[in-house]
């Protein structure tokens, strides 16, 4: 009988209480020999692999090729692999959306985090939500923890043009709205948006998130543009393995100190740099509140100001993730932005992001990580308004607006909710015209639930149709990073509990006012504390997780998070 000490470390870490420790280890190895494995193999370090393949995420339908590449890496460093499932979340297969069950991946992670005897983790994530789940969970677990992402599409071709998702599926179905091009174009076009496996290839929220989990120190160095289908991912992989190996035998980093007020500072900047997302300031703030930080918004703002996009990809510009993963990739964009982001931070390797840079090779492609001096756009690439309309925030993805709608003064047309919008969008009798401000509500944290991506509410048909591309749109909602226009999203607070949205009557005067900051409801107070006073919250859902997300989700700026997973007390110090 092995006497050596048990509960350290290993597959004796964290044994079923039976109220016998050595029984329970004694069990627990006699059930891992029936799986063919040895006293040998049952003494090395563990390395748990959290795959997220599931027939319904097409994202990820290279996860498998993925797992193996890193368990190859782990047995080569010595360690013992096991693969286990989480959720999975993608984007079209999430009713009523993804965001809804964020915070169920991020319990689903973080709690067999908590059960399992791993020494150390691999997340294997991609798809939206999933990486934001991913490491709220693993701060919160307090295991060390890698990312490894599944890795963008690669680009397809219609009629010698370009195609990737979702920027292109969106212009696309926009000019068959407008009547521009034709079902069957359409159709062929279908074919091509998403020729490959693997996440989004523009810098929607998939992508930005892999920057920011690499900059973080969750993903290795250039790890967050490889594609998914090339042979480079799967060495990835292996290098990946390798390093949780190391994690593993030394107990960290602990995902807890990766993430700190300068590393989130550092997320701000690059994410400003990229022009990405606007729902990574969501996910940002809740993976902030996990490790007792917090996101300001208003310092996201400032930092917006003096930061230039300089990688030059849709929706906001012209490339995909392959153009920026043979520019160099994030290494190659933080070593171009050098003062602005502090290196002290660490990289996924374990040494500071100062030591990788040096090491990093120096070609960059300028068209695609522009030099400081001839940016994508000069700056601000999200912009934090606030104002009566407003009063906790909401942000502007201002590089994708267009330029003569950012001071802008309209008439309200409102929709209660996205099935509102749905059935009176295309009326051909809607009283609307281009200087109105649409206005989605009922499409927030508990409104929604979940916050859909319906804030880029489509062009009224007949707009679309006389050949306007975009008008000023207000929400509770958010929208896809692959989206486009002049979109303000997240108000908070929203409608559902009471924030000023759900008192804007169709006719009503809204300004934006970009140069000041400022969204507001043109409305005396006295008017809005009577509409306030007829105000009434609608009923919550009767049972379940909806129940519990309902009661317990914070606002928009706080990172949609639940109130009892997030703040100081929550992020993991080290394993038990
Ligand atoms: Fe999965 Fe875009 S739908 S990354």
């Amino acid at each position: 009988m092995n006497e050596k000490p048990i509960g350290a470390h290993g597959l004796s870490r964290r044994l079923t209480r039976y109220g016998d420790e050595r029984f329970s280890d004694f069990l627990r190895k006699a059930f891992l020999k029936a799986q063919g494995l040895t006293e040998a193999a049952l003494d090395r370090p563990v390395v748990g692999i959290a795959s997220t393949e599931s027939d319904f995420n097409p994202c990820h339908a290279s996860a498998p090729q993925l797992v193996s590449a890193i368990r190859r890496g782990v047995f080569m460093a010595g360690g013992l692999p096991f693969t286990f499932p989480t959720l999975s979340l993608h984007e079209s297969f999430a009713y009523p959306s993804s965001m809804l069950l964020r915070n169920l991946m991020a319990m689903d992670t973080e709690e067999m985090l908590k059960a399992l005897p791993v020494d150390a983790v691999v997340l294997v994530g991609g798809c939206d939500k999933t990486i934001p789940a991913q490491i709220m969970g693993a701060v919160s677990a307090g295991v060390p923890s890698l990312i490894a992402p599944v890795g963008p599409m690669l680009t397809g071709q219609d009629e010698g043009e370009r195609l990737g998702a979702c920027t292109d599926c969106r212009r696309l179905w926009s000019a068959y709205r407008s009547g521009e091009i034709d079902e069957t174009r359409l159709q062929r076009a279908q074919d091509e948006l998403m020729p490959t496996h693997g996440t989004c290839m523009v810098m929607g929220t998939a992508s930005t998130m892999a920057c920011l989990a690499e900059t973080l120190g969750f993903v290795l160095p250039g790890g967050s543009s490889i594609p998914a289908v090339v042979s480079q991912r799967l060495r990835f992989g292996e290098a990946t393995g390798r390093r949780a190996v190391e994690m593993a035998t030394q107990g960290g980093p602990l995902p807890r100190s990766l993430v700190t007020p300068t590393a989130i500072r550092n997320a701000v900047v690059v994410l400003q740099a990229l022009g990405g997302s606007t729902n990574a300031l969501i996910h940002l703030a809740a993976i902030a509140g996990r490790a007792g930080c917090s996101l300001d918004l208003d310092e996201v703002d400032r930092i917006g100001q003096g930061t230039p996009v300089l990688v030059d990809l849709k929706p906001i510009g012209r490339g995909y993730m392959e153009d920026l993963h043979r520019a160099g990739g994030l290494p190659a964009l933080l070593r171009r932005m050098g003062s602005m982001v502090d290196p002290s931070t660490l990289a996924a390797t374990g040494s500071p992001w100062a030591q990788v840079l040096e090491a990093w090779p120096s070609w960059t492609d300028d068209e695609v990580i522009r030099p400081l001096d001839r940016p994508v756009a000069p700056g601000e690439a999200l912009a934090i308004l606030r104002g009566s309309l407003a009063p906790e925030g909401a942000v502007l993805k201002r590089a994708a607006a267009r330029d003569d709608l950012l001071q802008h003064e309209g008439p309200a047309l409102v929709f209660d909710g996205v099935e509102d919008m749905a059935a009176r969008i295309d009326d051909p009798q809607l009283p609307v015209t281009p200087g109105h401000v649409l206005v989605l509500r009922g499409a927030g944290p508990v409104g929604g639930p979940g916050m859909p991506e319906a804030g880029s509410t489509p062009i009224p048909g007949k707009l679309a149709r006389a050949g306007v591309k975009d008008m000023v749109r207000v929400s509770d909602a958010r929208m896809s990073g692959t989206a486009y226009g002049t979109v303000i999203l997240h108000v908070s607070p929203e409608s559902a509990v009471g924030g000023p949205l759900a008192l804007v009557r169709d006719g009503d005067l809204i300004r934006l006012d970009l140069a000041a900051r400022r969204l507001d409801l043109l409305v005396e107070d006295r008017e809005l504390s009577r509409r306030k006073a007829e105000f009434r919250s609608p009923a919550l859902p009767a049972r379940g997780y909806a129940r519990l997300y309902a009661e317990h989700v914070l606002q928009a700026h706080r990172g949609c998070d639940f109130d009892f997973l997030s703040g100081e007390e929550s992020a993991g110090e080290a394993m038990e």
